[in-house]
């Protein structure tokens, strides 16, 4: 699917500061290929893990056959020199994603858990109940925190399923929380695979700008209406 100007101009306007969020429909390669270099603060996403998920309700995420990595080829030319990733992963994939995260060019810090506080289902029989998701972090060299150290266990209740805009949403507090752990006021925060756009929610919240993009047309439009709902 092609993104057509009007939506990666209103990404760039962001990038300038004209502008405190975007969100484009399309795939995310395109947009990233038009994004200028050393734009971007942090990214922070969620993206198809690769693991054929499907929903208690039959959804599924679209791109998910295989650890979707083909936009990581971007991230050291959009992340400025103080820049850092923060890509959610889950264990089934976790190397997957190492592997290519390091070949891109950055270097891995930490694993973060995600504790969801409830565990999901499962072979109730063999496996212990699935409580937990998991993330890398990464940095470009000059990269630091800018408050508190962070500790690698986050703990926040995920969504619960009746409530889901998103077959995999996360819950805004959880992001709220890594938002303002690895960023600074006003800087650029991109998500490349938005959902429902809780990264952006976050961000808006939090006073960071916000690039994002969502490939499926219904979750744009849900992610657009809460980002015009959220409050500074
Ligand atoms: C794991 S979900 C993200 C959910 C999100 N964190 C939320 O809270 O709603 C991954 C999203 O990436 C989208 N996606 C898959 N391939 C994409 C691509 N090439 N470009 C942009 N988005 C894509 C899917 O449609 C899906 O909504």
């Amino acid at each position: 699917m092609q993104l057509n100007n009007s939506k990666s101009r209103a990404a760039l306007d962001v990038a300038r500061g004209d502008r405190r969020w975007s969100l484009s429909l399309g795939d995310c390669r395109t947009l990233l290929a038009r994004l200028p270099d050393a734009s971007i603060d942090a990214i922070i996403t969620d993206p198809p893990y690769g693991m054929n998920y499907v929903s208690w309700t039959g959804q599924r995420v679209k791109n998910d056959g295989a650890p979707f990595v083909w936009w990581l080829g971007e991230v050291d030319r959009l992340l400025k020199d103080d820049g850092c990733l923060f890509c959610f992963t889950i264990q089934q994939v976790q190397e997957d994603w190492r592997r290519a995260i390091s070949w891109a060019g950055l270097k891995i810090q930490s694993q973060i858990i995600w504790d969801k506080c409830v565990h999901g289902s499962g072979d109730c029989k063999r496996q212990f109940g699935p409580q937990h998701e998991l993330a890398w972090f990464a940095t470009k060299k000059g990269y630091g925190f800018p408050g508190k150290r962070p500790t690698t266990v986050i703990r926040h209740s995920r969504v619960h399923a009746v409530q889901r805009l998103h077959p995999t949403e996360k819950p805004v507090d959880l992001m709220k929380n890594i938002v303002e752990s690895i960023t600074e006021a006003d800087d650029v925060v991109l998500d490349p695979f938005a959902g429902s756009g809780s990264t952006g929610v976050a961000c808006v919240e939090l006073g960071r700008r916000f690039i994002g993009c969502e490939l499926v047309e219904e979750y744009v439009n849900v992610a657009r209406t809460r980002l015009r709902k959220a409050k500074p």
